[in-house]
Order: structure tokens, then C-alpha cells, then sequence
């Protein structure tokens, strides 16, 4: 069977059901399994430690990311938790400058508190990550570096993150890498191969695709941490239902179609908006005056679809998201609607305003999640909203 990343979004991780010839997974809505006797079970026992359903798409996950093992959660947050949850009290993270706000605030007041410590570093920057390696782990009262967090690109400001010189990094110090990939998916982006330990995402997102599930992930290739994350995940228990568990794998199924659409709308859109003569400021790797451009062109098969702009300041934002008649004002990202959103009061709003000045999310940051809608359509959107919000 060929292995190419377009035949396996459809053909990948459990191809149909065996036993009837059904052309897709069936969905195993089942709590539990009958035990012939005692000790003796089929395989399954109990859903929260496995599912049929939910066990095909950790295999297509796994096979979409290049990795051994894949692990599929409730929600992306419920991914993260566990993922964290192998480090211990004494522990600290380096993480980037600007990530998802719930991952910040998952950090912040949950693991902080019980003694797992983070830096926020800038992790586009080589010498800080080794610079803050050093720092923390010569210093007697600081407890030592255990991981690196990265999202690449991250959230909201799209900062490209050259991923296998940080793993160059990590494995120097023998610390771990974690890569959150939620926004360029494995149909662009593959961490593991690149040299991270742990891959995690958001499948709420471009996996899913349709805006209509939560959903989270981990994928890994070291048995050691696959067998303690496997641990976790029925000790901590936020596992997919089968139910979204199959939504999921239909999802996958058209990710390439998706995202081919979803750059190139999101390309197209960049170009237009840089030249119009509208936005002070624009982020996405697409673009050659991105400082990302380059690391980016190397590690990854495209952009992604996610644009954050500036509008210039005769423009007011607050009127610009609400003339918006077509591209929705929404949290979240990744589904086929196009959807924008307000990081400062919105997605980021759990990150202090200090921090999140320091790092760029100003309170006029507009982050767009490009859909496949017609781009000419987007663009008669964004355009008649801008020109209804000058002041
Ligand atoms: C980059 C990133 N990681 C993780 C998450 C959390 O995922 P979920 O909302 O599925 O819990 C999000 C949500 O927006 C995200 O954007």
C-alpha cells in the first residue's frame, strides 16, 4: 500500500471494518465489553481505556504524523493536561513568547501552582532558548529546564519557531520538545521527523475541519513516554467519545483537499492585504517579508491559512468586525468558514495585558482564520468592512 500522506488521510490508521466490509470505521458506542470469564476479555475492556473507534484514529494520527503511538483527548486543552502531567513538581518549561491563551492559562494557574514552573522566552531565537537553558539549569535555586514548548506558528503572531535547530538544542541539554501543531496539521508539518519528542494539537481545528467538534491530540515515537502518556490518559480520563472520535476520522479524510484550498485562499489574501494600502501591520510565513519565510519554507510543505494584520489607524477594528456580512466573528480556527476573532478580548484574554503588549498582541491584533469560501468573495467582505470603518 502506497504510503503517501494523501492516500493515508483516507486509507491510514484502521481502513474500514474487517468484519463486515464497511467502508468506514464503525462507531463503537460502548461503554464496556463482556468478559467471558474472569481475567479474560476480548481486547477491549472499558471505553475509557480503549475504544474501537477511537483506537482507529490514534493509528491514523500516528501514521499522519510519522510516529509510533498517537493518543486522542476530549479537547486539545485535555491533550495538553496530560501531556504536562508527565512532568513533576520542581520542573520548569521554556515556552514561546506568544502560544494559545488556554495553554498560557493551563500553565499559569493550574500546573504553576502545584510547582511545574515556565519561562516565556522568545523560542525564534536560538541563543535565548540555549541562554535560558544554561541560565536556569547553573543556577542553584532554580529548578532545572525539563522541555521546550514551541507552537510554530504560533498564536496569534504566527512566529516561525526553526523547529529542528531547537531539537538540535534539546537534545544538546537532553531536554524534551514538545511542538504544538495545530495550525499547520501533519498534511504540512511534521514535527517528529523533524526532531521533536512530543507533537500535540488542537483537532478541534483543520483536522476536524467542519467547526462542529473538540477534540485534541499527542503523538509520539519513544515507548517510554507513550507508555506513561497512554498511563495518564486513563488515569486522567479526558478521552474522545467515539462519536467525535468518528467525526474526526471524516474529517481527516478531505484535510488535503482543505488545505490545499485554505492556502491558497490564505496566499491570495496576504498578497492583497499587504498591497492594499489598509493593514500597519501583517503576519503570515507566506509572505517574503515575513521573517519567518525562510524557516519556514524549509520545515514546513506551506503557511498554513492563519493571517494576523494591524488595520492602519484611520481604521477602526471594532466597527471593522462588526461590518463583516459574510466571514464570521468567532473564537476558534481551522474550519471551512472563514472566521475572525480579537486575540486581546478573545482567544489571548486570559494572558495578562502586560505580557501580551510585551509580546505584540496589541488590542488592534485581528487574527484571521482563512476558509475555502471564493477568495473573491473574502475579499469583497474584508474589503466593504475596512472601507465601513474608517473613521
Ligand atoms: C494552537 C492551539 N493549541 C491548543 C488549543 C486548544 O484546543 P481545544 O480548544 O481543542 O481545547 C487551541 C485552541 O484554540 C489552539 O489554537
Amino acid at each position: 500500500m502506497s504510503t503517501s500522506l494523501n492516500t493515508l488521510l483516507i486509507h491510514g490508521g484502521v481502513d474500514g471494518d474487517e468484519t463486515t466490509g464497511a467502508v468506514n470505521v464503525p462507531i463503537y458506542q460502548t461503554s464496556t465489553y463482556k468478559q467471558s470469564e474472569l481475567g479474560v476479555n476480548t481486547g477491549w475492556e472499558y471505553s475509557r481505556t480503549g475504544n474501537p473507534t477511537r483506537a482507529a484514529l490514534e493509528k491514523l494520527i500516528a501514521d499522519l504524523e510519522g510516529g509510533e503511538y498517537g493518543l486522542a483527548f476530549a479537547s486539545g486543552l485535555a491533550a495538553i493536561h496530560t501531556v504536562l502531567s508527565i512532568f513533576k513538581t520542581g520542573d520548569k518549561l521554556l515556552v514561546s513568547d506568544n502560544i494559545y491563551g488556554g495553554t498560557f492559562r493551563l500553565l499559569d494557574t493550574v500546573f504553576k501552582p502545584l510547582g511545574l514552573e515556565y519561562e516565556i522566552v522568545d523560542t525564534s531565537n536560538l541563543e535565548a532558548i540555549e541562554d535560558a537553558i544554561k541560565r536556569n539549569d547553573e543556577a542553584a535555586d532554580s529548578p532545572n529546564i525539563a522541555a521546550i514548548y514551541i507552537e510554530s506558528p504560533a498564536n496569534p503572531l504566527l512566529t516561525i519557531t526553526d523547529i529542528e535547530a531547537v531539537s538540535q538544542v534539546a537534545k544538546k541539554y537532553e531536554k524534551l520538545l514538545i511542538v504544538d501543531n495545530t495550525f499547520l496539521t501533519p498534511y504540512l508539518q511534521r514535527p517528529l521527523q523533524l526532531g521533536a519528542d512530543i507533537v500535540v494539537h488542537s483537532g478541534t481545528k483543520y483536522l476536524g475541519g467542519h467547526s462542529d467538534t473538540i477534540a485534541g491530540f499527542a503523538v509520539v515515537n519513544d515507548k517510554a513516554i507513550a507508555d506513561r502518556l497512554y498511563y495518564l490518559q486513563n488515569a486522567i480520563g479526558g478521552v474522545l467519545a467515539p462519536w467525535d472520535s468518528f467525526l474526526m476520522i471524516r474529517g481527516i479524510k478531505t484535510l488535503g483537499v482543505r488545505m490545499d484550498r485554505h492556502v491558497s485562499n490564505a496566499t491570495t489574501i496576504a498578497k492583497w492585504l499587504q498591497e492594499s494600502g489598509y493593514v500597519d501591520r501583517i503576519y503570515f510565513p507566506g509572505l517574503e517579508s515575513d521573517p519567518g519565510y525562510e524557516v519556514q519554507n524549509k520545515q514546513a510543505d506551506g503557511p498554513g491559512a492563519m493571517i494576523s494584520f494591524v488595520l492602519k489607524s484611520e481604521y477602526d477594528y471594532k466597527t471593522f468586525f462588526r461590518e463583516l456580512k459574510l466571514i464570521t466573528l468567532a473564537e476558534s480556527l481551522g474550519g471551512v468558514e472563514s472566521l475572525v476573532c480579537h486575540p486581546a478580548s478573545m482567544t489571548h484574554a486570559s494572558i495578562p495585558r502586560e505580557i501580551r503588549q510585551e509580546v505584540g498582541i496589541v488590542d488592534e491584533l485581528i487574527r484571521f482564520s482563512v476558509g475555502i469560501e471564493d477568495v473573491n468573495d473574502l475579499i469583497a467582505d474584508l474589503t466593504q468592512a475596512i472601507e465601513a470603518s474608517r473613521r
